[in-house]
């Protein structure tokens, strides 16, 4: 039996004080159960919404690309300085310290490299994804590829389906179709796509006109890095997403294709979390690369 020795009464019931509830900080977020939003809260910073995602999936399609031959040497040193990273499992369970404490965002789909056009893709099993303490499970949406649009489309959907009941958000990563223009209009409907079939959060391109594609998705977005530019032109596109309404950046070759990495990585985090501006995180790039 429990110890009933020196039991006390309450006496600060607050009389008077309505009980504190909680604002979610997260667009389009503030329906979702807790599990879902104490793992979004772990991905995205809930002082300034916004989250830099350390991508390096790029294996899962494109092997051993520049950058990521050796991960273990290239992108653990980089880890800490990420608020998520963004991998694939194999590389997760095999080289991502499990001491590390940092949200996974778990590409969750496979079925095709670089070596053929996007098909039959798949998505794990929701409970590997539970068994891998994912915060986010990624899955790949090709909107406006006639080969595999329904079929990703499906994907998203039932990932969710699965997810959901784990209280596991989904991030709908929208991949461009070969013949596809990339401009907002384009985005627009590929974000809103994810987001209407259940996606919590949404990962595509910055472009022109990037706040008309934000306005009109009701959940994050976070943009890709897509190739390696200049460290300069790298920080004014995550400075204009971010202006534009973007909830961070989910960036891998920007960051690992850098000749400075943890210098590069850092200077994106001063623009996603305190909106600093271009030259002055170039400076900062310059200043850490020293
Ligand atoms: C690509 O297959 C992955 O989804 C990447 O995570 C994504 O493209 C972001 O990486 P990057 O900034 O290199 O484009």
């Amino acid at each position: 039996m429990a110890d009933l020795d020196d039991i006390r009464d309450g006496k600060e019931y607050g009389l008077g004080i309505e009980q504190k509830n909680e604002k979610y900080f997260l667009k389009g977020s503030a329906n979702l159960n807790w599990g879902m939003k104490d793992r979004l809260s772990r991905i995205f910073n809930p002082k300034t919404g916004n989250s830099v995602m350390l991508a390096f999936d790029h294996g899962f399609l494109m092997g051993p690309t520049s950058g990521l031959e050796r991960i273990d040497l290239t992108i653990t040193p980089l880890m800490k300085y990420a608020d998520c990273l963004m991998c694939a499992r194999g590389v997760l369970t095999a080289l991502v310290p499990t001491t590390l404490r940092k949200p996974v965002c778990l590409r969750s789909d496979a079925g095709s490299t670089i070596l053929t056009e996007m098909n039959h893709n798949v998505v794990m099993d929701v409970k590997n994804a539970v068994a891998l303490n994912a915060s986010a499970m990624a899955v790949m949406v090709g909107i406006g590829d006639p080969t595999c649009e329904a079929e990703t489309v499906a994907n998203l959907y039932r990932t969710v389906d699965a997810a959901q009941p784990y209280g596991i958000p989904v991030m709908g990563v929208t991949a461009v179709g070969k013949d596809m223009v990339r401009d907002a209009r384009y985005f627009g409907l590929a974000a809103r796509v994810c987001a209407e079939n259940g996606a919590n959060i949404v990962k595509t391109y910055y472009t022109e006109g990037f706040e008309k594609v934000v306005a009109c998705c009701p959940v994050p977005i976070v943009i890709a890095g897509g190739k390696k530019l200049p460290e300069l032109e790298a920080l004014e596109l995550a400075y204009k997403a971010i202006q534009s309404g973007a909830a961070g950046v989910d960036m891998g070759r920007n960051v690992f294709q850098s000749d400075a990495p943890a210098a590069i990585i850092q200077a994106i985090g001063a623009v996603v979390h305190k909106g600093m501006k271009p030259a002055e995180a170039l400076q900062m790039f310059n200043d850490l690369k020293k």
